[in-house]
């Protein structure tokens, strides 16, 4: 099922004409499908049945509390990366205690509020910050459950900025120092080693790097049982990939499939952390054309979205899908770069796209339910898109678009008299 189809030649998400939509919150502004969210967080439901399981949608790919509420009535988690993730969890209706915390870089402040709600898990991503959790755990009497992320340095064969699994990433414990740092854990007092955790990359279209991971992760649990530490959960992750141009990710029944038959031990409670696979094609941008620009080279379609909106393409020369809205009018088909209106020569959505538009027209930006309004940004003084979420005939504006005041919201002037 697609939640974005043509119905007599207009675009819809699920019941909803999206030419509707922009005519009531106006461009640019995202728009999530409610049952698309639902049916791709139960592909991964529904192979687990059956077996300990958690599937911890990971906040950062998009943390709109409308999201994180319709993923945690069905039952999700969350993966998070902030104090601010863990606050949009809480504010959506979120479990803490289907929390686990990622990222690199975890303060003090951040530790002790996650202890204080009783989070399920940190995945501890050095020695330094174990030391530094067992500390604050200790000052708060409280003993943090912990998972290694470790770093099983396999190629996901990704782009670089988005493959987090090799040596030379940032990311986890070189797995060659696990074991050691898993025998710190058990000798600190404030830590107790519950979990293995890794995430390799994002948009994998192949299961191979993932069972090499396992098959790593799976060693690495054999010895620590040999040195008596017994681990409750494994957590392999988010990182399977979608289709954005014409990619075949593998199902994520298969993908969970493969990685199931590959750990023979069903005692294990498995843990995952997709976004991407979940929230991408359950969005799409709405941009209109201000402009079309003939040049002599090349003809630009000037839209009201730009690389503040919707960074993808610029930031990583991603592809994303552009279509028209209303494909019912009279137009000429011309090939056009697709560019916004930041004053950037990287301000681009698309290359070479051809469409049939004319100034007015409203077009779809594809797949932008997943890192698209959660990396937008307001260069350029521009006010943050509106965002909506469809449900079967129904909307709900989600996020307003921001005013203007917003942006220069908490900013001063300077004292009258100055030196
Ligand atoms: N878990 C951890 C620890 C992660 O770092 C990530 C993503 C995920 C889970 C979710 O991965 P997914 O299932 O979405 O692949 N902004 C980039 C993607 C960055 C991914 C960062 N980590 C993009 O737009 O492609």
């Amino acid at each position: 099922m697609s939640a974005f189809d043509y119905k007599n030649g207009q675009l819809h998400a699920e019941h909803v004409a999206l030419s509707d939509v922009a005519d009531q919150v106006g461009t640019p502004c995202y728009v999530y499908s409610r049952a698309a969210l639902t049916e791709h967080f139960k592909g991964y439901q529904a192979p687990l049945e059956g077996r300990a399981h958690l599937i911890c949608y990971a906040v950062k790919t998009n943390g709109n509390l409308a999201v994180l509420d319709t993923l945690a009535r069905l039952g999700a988690g969350f993966d998070i990366v902030s104090i601010g993730e863990l606050e949009r969890v809480i504010a959506a209706g979120g479990d803490p205690s289907k929390v686990v915390f990622s990222g690199v870089a975890k303060q003090r402040h951040e530790m002790a509020r996650a202890l204080e709600l009783g989070i399920k898990c940190f995945n501890v991503e050095s020695s330094a910050e174990l030391e530094r959790l067992n500390d604050v755990a200790a000052g708060l009497g409280k003993i943090a459950p912990v998972s290694l992320r470790v770093n099983p340095d396999v190629d996901a064969g990704t782009h670089p900025y988005i493959s987090t699994g090799l040596k030379d990433n940032k990311f986890g414990v070189a797995i060659d120092d696990a074991l050691a740092t898993y025998q710190r854990a058990q000798a600190l007092s404030n830590v107790n080693p519950v979990g293995l955790d890794c995430h390799i990359g994002s948009q994998l279209t192949e299961i191979a790097p993932f069972l090499d991971a396992l098959d790593r992760l799976k060693q690495l649990m054999a010895t620590l049982k040999e040195q008596g530490i017994t681990l409750k959960h494994l957590d392999l992750g988010g990182g399977l990939g979608v289709n954005y141009q014409g990619e075949t990710p593998p199902a994520t029944r298969d993908y969970i499939e493969a990685l199931i038959e590959r750990l023979d031990d069903d005692s294990l409670e498995l843990i995952f952390e997709p976004g991407r696979s979940i929230a991408a094609n359950a969005g799409v941008m709405l941009t209109r054309v201000e402009y079309l620009k003939p040049g002599e080279s090349k003809h630009f379609a000037i839209v009201d979205a730009g690389m503040n909106d919707l960074i993808r393409p610029s930031l990583y020369q991603a592809y994303q899908g552009i279509v028209e809205v209303d494909t019912t009018q009279e137009r000429t088909r011309q090939t056009y770069d697709v560019v916004g209106p930041v004053c950037e020569s990287g301000d681009f959505l698309g290359k070479e796209r051809t469409l049939a538009i004319a100034e007015g027209d409203l077009l779809a930006v594809q797949s932008a339910g997943a890192y698209g309004f959660v990396m937008a940004s307001t260069y350029n003084a521009r006010p943050l898109a509106a965002e909506v979420m469809v449900d079967g005939e129904a909307m709900y504006l989600i996020r307003e678009r921001a005013p203007l005041e917003e942006l220069w919201a908490g900013e001063s002037r300077l004292p009258e008299e100055s030196h």
